[in-house]
């Protein structure tokens, strides 16, 4: 420790988590799969706790569909989250939604973290390890190595092998410098490309996604089995 001269600290950064939560579960059977309880608490609750909790994280941008916005509104106060939250309508497809939250930012966000409320086990780690890869890269996004096979099929012929250590799952938060996120998605959009994630939208403008620590318990709430493993994670969680 040298005395008298300050180590100098790097700019602290302001961090968004941008929450899209404005979904039809669909493949969960219609009912909206983000009031599901797990642990008695509803889906929801655990991811925003998640960012509640993540000192990085400064405030939330939560997208909803009209008709749960006070319904969303009355979780929050009910379990006495208290991190500035900004709620905004949702649009027709993930990525629209993502959009609108982007938007909803607050002037002066560095970092935006968009998180699927889908996925209420990810943990401080995963988050903060993507917020600072994309503080130094432009954009970052959390990946696990595949664990199975992985085949080239066509008209239900097995084709080829395609190399584990050539691909990862990829999972959220994704985490990008806000004005190019921005950008990179309206982009998209107006093309049309088949978006699943917003690495996709930041890939097609050209611009880099660097690969961070995944965890293999982060998983996403899509049909109703995921519901028993998450809970399985969760009791696991805390033995
Ligand atoms: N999402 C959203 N707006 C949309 C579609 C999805 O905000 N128009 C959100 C979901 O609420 C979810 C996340 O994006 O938190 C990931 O989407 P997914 O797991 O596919 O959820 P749903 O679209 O609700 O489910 P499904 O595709 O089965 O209808
Ligand atoms: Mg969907």
């Amino acid at each position: 420790m040298l005395f008298g001269r300050k180590k100098k600290e790097p700019p602290r950064l302001c961090v968004a988590a941008v929450i899209p939560a404005a979904g039809s579960s669909q493949r969960m059977g219609g009912e909206n799969k983000l009031l599901a309880e797990l642990g008695g608490v509803p889906i929801l609750i655990h991811t925003l706790a998640a960012f509640e909790q993540c000192e990085m994280v400064d405030y939330i941008v939560l997208v909803a569909r009209e008709e749960d916005i006070l319904v969303y509104q009355d979780l929050y106060k009910k379990y006495g989250l208290s991190k500035k939250c900004i709620l905004v309508r949702g649009g027709e497809t993930r990525a629209h939604s993502v959009l609108e939250g982007v938007r909803a930012c607050l002037d002066g966000t560095d970092i935006v973290a968009i998180h699927d409320a889908a996925r209420p086990l990810v943990t401080d780690d995963v988050i903060c390890g993507a917020i600072r890869a994309a503080a130094e890269f432009g954009g970052a996004a959390p990946v696990v190595p595949m664990k199975d096979s992985v085949k080239r099929v066509s008209d239900g012929k097995i084709e080829a092998d395609v190399p584990r250590d050539a691909i990862a799952a990829v999972q959220t938060p994704q985490c990008f410098v806000r004005g190019r996120i921005e950008g990179a998605l309206v982009k998209a959009l107006r093309r049309c490309l088949p978006l699943t994630d917003d690495c996709a939208a930041f890939e097609a403008a050209g611009l880099p996604v660097r690969a961070t620590q995944g965890d293999y318990r982060n998983i996403k709430i899509t049909t109703p089995e995921d519901l028993l493993v998450a809970e399985a994670f969760l009791q696991g969680r805390d033995v």
